[in-house]
């Protein structure tokens, strides 16, 4: 079972969210996962140019790194999404990703892989970043089992340290039993059931010019 993390932190995995990971990827190798992490930070990913070459080809214009962890999320099981809190929301590194997602979120190209979310900030509104973090993975077809956040006592430092700990290692059993088990989030359908008939009904109003993305979703109802 293959899980990987992906960090945004321009810290990588020294800063505090690295540090909140760290406990989430020991739940998930206890439990028998594979793990790899790619830090953003060291790995270009340009923001998105809405050329949408993606939608008509299936393969993003920009030369740079996305590519490469585009084939990493769909080889994988499942994936954690860890960011600090930048002004309410995620780091600008990881705002680009989604970004690029675009494509995969139009095909819901990552349906049946589980996810789980990281968060550290320095003061709160954790829940509004783990929130906004799992209404993307759920626009890529994926389940989220959840996610941890909070603020920090200090550099890699945590209020109720032994507690926040505790609870990462359980995420990251979780992703890994979801994963196994193949767990249903039945909360998670209703948003997901609207998403896909929005974007079936986009791709066959573009269908002339998206032609990538109209063949995927053929497939995909031929194959249901
Ligand atoms: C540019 C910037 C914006 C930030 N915005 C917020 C914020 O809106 N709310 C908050 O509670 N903390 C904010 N913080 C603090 C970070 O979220 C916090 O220090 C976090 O733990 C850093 O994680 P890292 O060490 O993994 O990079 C911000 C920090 C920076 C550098």
């Amino acid at each position: 079972m293959k899980i990987l993390a992906i960090i945004a932190s321009p810290r990588g995995m020294k800063g505090n969210t690295g540090r909140l990971l760290e406990e989430v990827l020991h739940g998930a190798r206890e439990c028998g996962a594979e793990t790899e992490i790619l830090s953003l930070s060291s790995l270009n990913v340009h923001p998105c140019v809405g050329c949408d070459l993606c939608h008509k080809t299936g393969i993003c214009s920009i030369t740079d790194d996305y590519e490469a962890i585009k084939e990493k999320l769909l080889a994988s099981n499942g994936f954690i999404l860890a960011s600090p809190n930048y002004i309410f929301s995620v780091t600008a590194q990881m705002k680009a990703l989604f970004d690029r997602c675009n494509g995969l979120i139009h095909c819901m190209a990552l349906e049946g892989k589980y996810a789980a979310l990281v968060e550290t900030s320095g003061g709160g509104e954790d829940e509004e970043v783990l929130a906004y973090m799992a209404r993307f993975v759920n626009t890529l077809g994926a389940c989220s089992v959840g996610g941890i956040g909070s603020p920090v006592a200090g550099v890699r430092t945590f209020p109720a340290e032994e507690n926040l700990f505790s609870r990462a290692r359980g995420l990251g059993s979780e992703l890994c039993r979801s994963i196994r088990e193949r767990r249903l989030f039945p909360e998670q359908d209703e948003f997901q059931t609207g998403f896909r008939a929005r974007m079936s009904g986009l791709i066959d109003f573009m269908q002339e010019h998206w032609l990538f993305e109209r063949e995927y979703w053929q497939k995909r109802s031929q194959s249901r």
